[in-house]
């Protein structure tokens, strides 16, 4: 007869923290949210440590170069996708490394041959009036001239007007050239009163910078760098072409790398670890999973990852559990890998961080997750939600939301992700296609994340991470006390009319 665990598989929604004494010299700006990522041996320090416990999904809706900058100035660190070509996946992660604050590529590039009518055309469907012209029309070519609104006016000019006749031509532009500082950026501009300043290589355009970007360009102390100053950032892989994707992911400046599985327990993920260890020793950090109890922990901990991911099942566009019959709750998995990863501590020395990942649907869910003893948790519906994330927003039934896909459904087509190594395409998906609703900028929504975090280690009398994964107390609540949890037999007022 097959095993049946005796106690009953449980979400984070069944748990609830008991508050311990809370002291009264401990307030939420002392607790620090630092925490591994990448494993250590007792007594030395992880390579890697990341600012906040989040990392954004290996997802084609959640993870591209643009959420990564914004996670990592707030000291987080995003996977960026694997399930595109390996090209296509450098140049995202090479772009998070380039990227410098405040210089931004030029968006919209003209040739001497355009028209007034293609700078209408830019200014009516982006409402960006900023625009350069170079030599071939792209955001790196030769610098001829620049065009604002300044530099036109609808009724008194023909819509045939060659550019070159009415842009600002390089020779009367003030300039700066590549390498200088943002604050060296920003002299010249306030000197020179521009609105934008293009910064060359040669006679080359490297970047802009703008007037209108100072006062959000000041850097947040707690990013997420490397030595060399660039934002960190990881990158996912499969068990199908890694031969040649982590060379070229490592090459464009990759700090980590993830494998992105639903099934970790296997034995290709040990041979994705074994190629990195041959080729790379231990320079190389490599992640895996997902796992969802102790003998799939003890198996990639004994290959050598750096990380490991716990859940299977739990992802809020995850249809895996209805298809295969396959999961567990997330808040027990968490529990039974926590107490596996603690005893292989105590019995080598070499502690391994491990990652909550998927099924985070309340903020005090992370909370739940550090509590259980994850270092730190993964995210696509939370993030997917945002300004940065790639999904397009539309406006439904009056309210704006933004596409969310899962990478086991049609539209993403990740089926490396999910089948069994032999290159063919699944027969089934494991994933959907949905909208989330739309919530603004990453920045203003994560502040309010990790203050609801702060607030309640401090309540539990604990001001680090590992401090709370030993001293949180947490309960099983019953169904009553679930619905006990929100407000409840009172109106709300908006709801009144
Ligand atoms: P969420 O934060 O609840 O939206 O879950 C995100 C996680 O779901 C990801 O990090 C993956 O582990 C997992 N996931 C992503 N795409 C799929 C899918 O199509 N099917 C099942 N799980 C998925």
């Amino acid at each position: 007869m097959a095993k049946v665990y005796d106690e009953v598989s449980r979400t984070f929604n069944e748990y609830l923290l008991i508050p311990k004494l809370t002291k009264r010299t401990d307030f939420p700006e002392k607790v620090s949210l630092r925490t591994p990522l990448t494993k250590y041996r007792k007594g030395e320090d992880p390579l890697i440590q990341l600012e906040i416990p989040f990392t954004s999904a290996i997802m084609q809706s959640v993870s591209d170069d643009t959420l990564a900058v914004a996670l990592a100035r707030q000291g987080g660190l995003s996977f960026i996708y694997s399930s595109q070509t390996i090209e296509a996946q450098s140049e995202m992660v090479r772009k998070v490394k380039e990227f410098k604050l405040g210089f931004v590529e030029s968006r919209f590039n003209l040739t001497l041959e355009s028209t007034l009518a293609d700078v209408v055309r830019i200014k009516n469907t982006t409402d960006h009036t900023t625009i350069t012209v170079t030599s071939d029309g792209c955001p790196h070519g030769e610098l001829l001239g620049i065009i604002t609104s300044r530099n036109w006016r609808i009724p008194k000019m023909d819509l045939r007007t060659k550019v070159s006749e009415f842009m600002t031509p390089v020779s009367e532009l003030a300039c700066g050239t590549d390498g200088i500082s943002l604050e060296q950026a920003y002299d010249i501009l306030w000197n020179h009163k521009l609105d934008v300043l293009p910064i060359l290589k040669g006679k080359n355009l490297s970047s802009l910078v703008f007037r209108k970007d100072y006062f959000s360009d000041t850097e947040n102390p707690h990013a997420l760098m490397d030595e060399k100053k660039s934002y960190m950032v990881g990158a996912g892989v499969n068990t199908r072409d890694y031969r040649e994707r982590i060379p070229r992911l490592v090459d464009s400046g990759a700090d980590v790398l993830c494998i992105d599985s639903s099934d970790g327990f296997s034995e290709y993920q040990k041979d994705v670890i074994d190629f990195v260890r041959e080729t790379y020793g231990e320079t190389v950090k490599v992640g895996a999973g997902n796992v969802v109890d102790a003998d799939a922990f003890y198996y990639l901990a004994e290959a050598g990852a750096d990380f490991i991911k716990i859940g299977v099942g739990g992802g809020s566009i995850c249809i895996t559990r209805e298809q295969k019959g396959i999961g567990r709750g997330q808040a027990t998995a968490v529990l039974e890998v926590a107490k596996a990863r603690d005893e292989y501590y105590e019995r080598t020395g070499i502690y391994i961080p491990l990652g909550s990942d998927g099924g985070i649907v309340q903020d005090y869910h992370v909370t739940l997750a550090l509590a259980m003893g994850a270092d730190f948790v993964m995210l696509g519906r939370y993030f997917a939600r945002f300004e940065e994330a790639p999904g397009r927003k539309y406006m439904l039934n009056g309210n704006y939301v933004k596409e969310y896909w899962g990478e086991g459904s049609n539209r993403a087509k990740n089926w490396s992700r999910y089948d069994k190594n032999d290159g063919s395409a699944l027969k089934f998906e494991e994933g959907v296609d949905s909208y989330v609703p739309y919530a603004g900028p990453l920045k203003d929504n994560l502040m309010i994340t990790l203050a609801k975090i702060k607030a309640a280690m401090v309540n539990s009398g604990c001001l680090s991470i590992k401090e709370f994964q030993h001293n949180a107390t947490l309960t099983v609540i019953s169904q009553m006390s679930l619905s006990e949890s929100s407000a409840h037999d009172v109106i709300p007022k908006d709801q009144t009319f």
